[in-house]
């Protein structure tokens, strides 16, 4: 269920489907307009810039979302440090001039900020509308006394002060980096996340469907008003519509309604079913507003011995944490950008996603409650104890209860969220005030949702935590200590059990350090000293699934344990994809993480295949590492592999040997002196072959082949082909340890929005017109310019030969 936000592209849907004349004449009565597009920028402080008569003539132009720290150079010198990415903060002035028709001129006019990391404070033809400090909440002014009609201009200015950090833990980008629009109303209009859908009652056979409606009035010239709730299913067709009389005071009007949906079509995580509940207001007949909610049904429970029951039936929450960058697009959203990571982790069965650690981008929810995702909706890194200096507990006792509020009403009517988290790893759970706290935000989530379990992410999971001594949590959220989840019972008898985030093992993408490292678990940075442990110079970490932080795990030693007990309702792994800062075990010059199942870039690492062999139904079989190696070298070679007995290597058609897996193993393996040639790999159930796969010594680097997530996108500017570069040799097999230069050149309606190769240590800039390739890969986003026609993308690389690809923009 959310508020949904291109409310105009949804009516003028329904008014096409549902041929209705005084539908299509309330979709008048509210815009909701982007209002990304033509700002002006300059960094640095510029006070002056408030006023609506500065003149900004030199300043850059650009379109939102924009993060001006994707844009800088690599320092460790940058207050963010490089536990934040070191990348540049600052200070950033945003400013937009526009005019309104004189048709507006009596109507209520608001901006809405999804988000503007931050300290942002904005003021309207020069009169000051706020500040706000938390640079993940989103936010509304209304706009409408201050403003002018017709011919004359208006300046909206903001100001983004990003200067004071460390104020996170990873990189967290600046500016006005998600989306902003321009809400106009009447005087009678549904209020901002004015519209609360709960289903109280669901099963397969009928579902009730509660509509809590705010209607808010400014200068009411009626004294009543009509509030028409109609509920939409498959294909737009309408199910059901409810109509009130209500009165008209100043301020706000709520109303509850009641619907009952026979045989609803449940919200589940293969069949992400949405529902839409179009609100409209009319007095006298005349429309006042038009709102459309959608929502999903489903019913759910956590149970003490049985876990996660979705629509009655079991489901391990087999989730991740993701922070909020895009790789080399920063922290600027991109809905398509969100939705190809959410792809690339559906692709390996994953279900669940972590907003780690803060309220995430609107659009995140949406493609959640689309695509079928179990999120876990989190508010805070740090409550009033400080993480990092200039953290948010800077704004604590100001701010908290609003900022969770605010949250709490933005995402409530989100099908995908199952779980609301009050704090990540709070310092407070060695604390008494832990107890107060922890009861005060739980009653402010309660107050505003009940339907959905809270939690807080605890790597203190002993009886002595505060947080979990308080009782105000449903279930009780284990950061790590896989090793107590099974005492868990004992430990807390009658409580319901998440792991809030685990594991934390460490990988490169495509490296792997050989024999003897290669079969031994080794916990960096913790055991720095031994002489097996010390960072590898090139500050790579081998991603054999062997390497993890000291306070996690490997991959395969959680999921053991989260595997072999019902009442373990999931995980939610550290994390999905790599992100800018945390380069644990090293510093600088390293500058990115290393626990990513996925690279920064988007290409998987080893250890996805584990997981979509234990998680997906689809037949896996993947062998690694490469099969380019020194003669004389030993080499350990794993496999990962399901629906299938066994697993027979053999080298240039000779037998290696046939492995099983016994037990809970999950991987199989075997060590093998490396000589050139081909290692293929054949997967055997009752006798018959399930899959075969191969792996070829690759010669020198001949020539780029260039593969696209997708060869036509919309041409609106905003939309995203994703290209992968492999340099390979002249028979195609790609050149594991290449790392070419490879440079770009876009011609035709698009242009290069970021380069990456996933590297963790890399100093070039992400954009930038060429990259480096990082163990024979590397990446170049392509963005649509809004127009349509063909966009060429042409890859270079000196000794190499040159690779085109045409993309359509439609
Ligand atoms: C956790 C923390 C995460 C991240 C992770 C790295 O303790 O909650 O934010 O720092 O460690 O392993």
């Amino acid at each position: 269920m959310y508020n949904y936000k291109r409310i105009s592209a949804t009516l003028f849907f329904l008014a096409a489907i549902v041929v209705s004349a005084s539908l299509r004449a309330q979709s008048t009565a509210r815009t909701i307009e982007s209002f990304n597009k033509d700002w002006k920028f300059n960094l640095g402080d510029e006070s002056a810039a408030k006023e609506s008569s500065y003149n900004d003539g030199n300043w850059r132009s650009l379109q939102l979302p924009h993060d001006w720290s994707i844009e800088g150079k690599f320092d460790p010198k940058n207050p963010a440090t490089t536990g934040g990415g070191a990348l540049p903060g600052g200070i950033g002035w945003y400013r937009k001039t526009f005019v309104l028709p004189v048709t507006s001129q009596h109507k209520n006019v608001f901006i809405d900020f999804d988000g503007v990391y931050l300290n942002s404070e904005v003021w309207i033809n020069g009169h000051y509308l706020g500040l706000r400090p938390y640079g993940y909440s989103s936010f509304r002014y209304d706009l409408t006394p201050y403003l002018k009609f017709g011919k004359e201009k208006n300046v909206i200015a903001v100001k983004v002060d990003n200067s004071q950090q460390p104020n996170s833990r990873w990189y967290s980008g600046s500016g006005i980096y998600r989306n902003v629009w321009l809400v106009t109303t009447s005087n009678t209009f549904v209020d901002h996340w004015g519209t609360y859908i709960t289903t109280p009652k669901a099963d397969d056979q009928s579902a009730t469907v509660h509509l809590t409606t705010t209607v808010h009035t400014v200068n009411a010239s009626a004294k009543n008003a009509t509030l028409t709730t109609i509920l939409y299913g498959a294909g737009g067709k309408e199910i059901q519509r409810k109509t009130a009389t209500i009165g008209l005071n100043e301020g706000n009007t709520v109303t509850d309604q009641d619907m009952i949906v026979a045989k609803p079509s449940l919200w589940s995580i293969e069949h992400p079913f949405l529902y839409k509940a179009v609100t409209q207001v009319s007095s006298n007949g005349k429309p006042m507003d038009s709102y459309t909610t959608s929502f999903g049904i489903r019913y759910f429970v956590f149970d003490t011995d049985k876990g996660f029951l979705l629509n009655g039936k079991p489901v391990k929450i087999n989730g991740v944490c993701d922070h909020h960058d895009l790789g080399c697009l920063g922290a600027a959203i991109n809905t398509r950008a969100l939705e190809r990571q959410l792809e690339i982790l559906k692709g390996m069965g994953c279900n669940g996603i972590r907003t780690s650690h803060n309220p995430p981008a609107p659009e995140l929810l949406d493609l959640c409650d689309k695509m079928g995702f179990i999120v876990m909706d989190e508010a805070f890194d740090m409550w009033k104890k400080q993480k990092n200096p200039f953290d948010y507990h800077l704004h604590w006792d100001e701010w908290h209860v609003k900022d969770l509020q605010d949250m709490i009403l933005r995402d409530r009517n989100h099908p995908s969220i199952f779980i609301w988290s009050i704090g990540n790893e709070i310092p407070e759970q060695g604390d008494s005030s832990g107890i107060r706290i922890a009861n005060e935000l739980s009653a402010i989530v309660r107050d505003l949702d009940k339907t959905r379990p809270i939690t807080s992410a605890c790597d203190r999971p002993d009886k002595g935590n505060n947080i979990i001594k308080s009782g105000a949590l449903d279930l009780i959220g284990y950061n790590y200590h896989q090793f107590m989840y099974e005492g868990f019972q004992r430990l807390y008898p009658g409580q319901k059990f998440v792991s809030t985030e685990s594991v934390s093992a460490l990988m490169t993408r495509g490296h792997y350090d050989l024999v003897p490292t290669s079969d031994i678990i080794r916990r960096w940075p913790e055991r720095w000293d031994k002489p097996f442990d010390k960072g590898n110079p090139d500050l790579t970490v081998s991603a054999y699934d062997n390497v993890s932080a000291p306070w996690g795990s490997t991959h395969e030693e959680t999921w053991k344990v989260i595997k072999k007990y019902n009442f373990l309702s999931g995980q939610y792994i550290w994390t999905g994809f790599d992100y800018l800062g945390e380069p644990t075990p090293y510093t600088w010059p390293a500058r990115s993480s290393y626990f990513g199942i996925i690279d920064l870039a988007g290409f998987p690492k080893d250890i996805y295949y584990m997981y979509k062999g234990e998680w997906t139904n689809k037949d896996v079989l993947h062998i690694f590492p490469h099969w380019n190696w020194k003669q004389g070298d030993t080499v350990d070679i794993w496999s990962y592999y399901n629906h299938a007995d066994e697993v027979e290597l053999f080298l240039d058609g000779k037998s290696l040997g046939t492995r099983k897996k016994e037990g809970d193993d999950l991987h199989v393996s075997w060590r093998v002196p490396f000589a050139p040639g081909v290692l293929k790999a054949v997967s055997r159930r009752a006798g018959k072959i399930v899959l075969s796969t191969e792996i070829k010594t690759a010669g020198a680097p001949a020539k780029l082949v260039l593969t696209a997530d997708r060869n036509n996108i919309k041409a609106d500017g905003n939309d995203l082909s994703f290209v992968k570069v492999t340099i390979a040799d002249k028979d195609g097999n790609m050149v594991p340890n290449a790392d070419n230069l490879v440079k770009f050149i876009v011609n035709g309606n698009g242009n290069m929005a970021g380069v990456d190769n996933g590297s963790e240590t890399s100093m070039e800039s992400f954009k930038a017109n060429q990259r480096k390739a990082m163990n024979g890969l590397c990446l170049a986003v392509i963005r649509s310019n809004g127009k349509k026609g063909s966009i060429t993308l042409k890859a270079v690389s000196d000794g190499l030969a040159p690779a085109i690809i045409i993309l359509q923009s439609k």
